[in-house]
């Protein structure tokens, strides 16, 4: 009954890490094609859940679509657009709110870890954040969304509130979407503490790799790059309990399109000062026709916004007649 339909977001809240990269920009590519209508999008009223200078998020939104398009989403082929010019996106999740329980949203372990120890100096949005993920992604009863291993309990709070819209008012209106966690990379980690995620939030630039770093910052981070003495097994279980060196092997992986267990298996026995230059190698040759694609479309901000807001365009031929649909189902 539901298009097959793939629907996915990223903060302009910062710069872009390899993470965001390798667990969802590059799979969104991979998940353009035939087989789905792919729209994705640049979450700014997420952003705006913590603090954001206005400049930098104009600047950050702009960077995040080249990111985009650099990284091989085709503005034509996909839909790619900014949350807040379509503002069926707020709509629906004003509607979402009055489904979702307070009990769900406290539950959600990215409210907890981001509001910290301060929970009452938290914004109401932060806290408000499942919900409106779940209308970007029911805006287009869109049925797979792409995302990293942290995003996991938003989207079963995304089927939550499908189910629950559904029962409430006895229809069969939205999808319950499947969630795409695959491959090598769905939750890289920290360069310098293995058991936190990259992120483009964290204090220390050190941590991550930014798609804008260039190779000698590169080779620089991933040789700093907290490791053990040991050398890499013989087989993939011998690093059960080495999460720092199991990170680069799965960050390898990723960026070689192999499995883990073939990255084992080709640098068995090699010590971290072999293989992190290879892998500095290897994320240098992937990332940077990316990094320089990015910054020549930077230079024409101009036709940024033109691609977002032809974009915008078309995601309302979708959101609108959703949206006034379900208006009509609650009664409005
Ligand atoms: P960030 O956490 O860097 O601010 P977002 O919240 O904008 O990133 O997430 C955008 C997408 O990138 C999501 O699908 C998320 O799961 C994915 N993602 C973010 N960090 C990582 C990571 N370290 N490893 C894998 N995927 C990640
Ligand atoms: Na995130």
């Amino acid at each position: 009954k539901f298009t097959p339909r793939v629907f996915s977001g990223i903060q302009p809240s910062g710069g872009l890490t390899l993470g965001n990269y390798l667990g969802a920009m590059k799979r969104f590519v991979e998940m353009q094609g035939p087989e789905f209508e792919t729209i994705y999008c640049m979450v700014d009223l997420h952003a705006i859940t913590v603090w954001q200078d206005p400049a930098a998020l104009t600047r950050n939104t702009r960077e995040l679509c080249a990111g985009f398009i650099a990284a091989g989403i085709d503005p034509e082929q996909s839909i790619l657009f900014n949350q807040s010019q379509v503002p069926e996106h707020a709509q629906l999740a004003w509607i979402f709110n009055c489904v979702a329980r307070m009990g769900w949203m406290q539950r959600m372990t990215q409210w907890k870890d981001k509001a910290g120890k301060n929970q009452q100096n938290a914004s109401l949005g932060l806290f408000a954040y499942p919900s409106l993920m779940a209308a970007d992604i029911l805006l287009y009863h869109a049925t797979h969304v792409p995302v990293g291993e942290d995003q996991k309990q938003h989207l079963e709070l995304t089927r939550d509130i499908a189910i629950k819209f559904n029962n409430d008012y006895g229809v069969d209106f939205f999808p319950v979407t499947e969630p795409v966690i695959e491959g090598a990379a769905t939750r890289v980690m920290s360069l310098r503490d293995g058991t936190k995620k990259m992120s483009k939030s964290d204090p220390s630039d050190m941590s991550r790799i930014n798609m804008t770093d260039d190779a000698d910052t590169i080779a620089l981070k991933i040789r700093k790059a907290r490791t053990d003495p040991d050398p890499l097994p013989e087989t993939l279980e011998g690093l059960e309990d080495r999460p720092e060196a199991r990170n680069l092997v799965n960050i390898y992986a990723a960026l070689a399109d192999l499995t883990p267990e073939q990255v084992i298996a080709e640098h068995a026995g090699q010590m971290f000062g072999t293989f992190k230059p290879s892998l500095a190698d290897l994320a240098v040759a992937k990332l940077s026709p990316i990094s320089t694609e990015m910054a020549r479309l930077m230079d024409d901000p101009a036709e940024i916004d033109r691609i977002l807001a032809r974009g915008a365009e078309r995601a309302r031929e979708i959101s609108v007649p959703v949206l006034r649909r379900t208006y009509e189902i609650v009664g409005m």
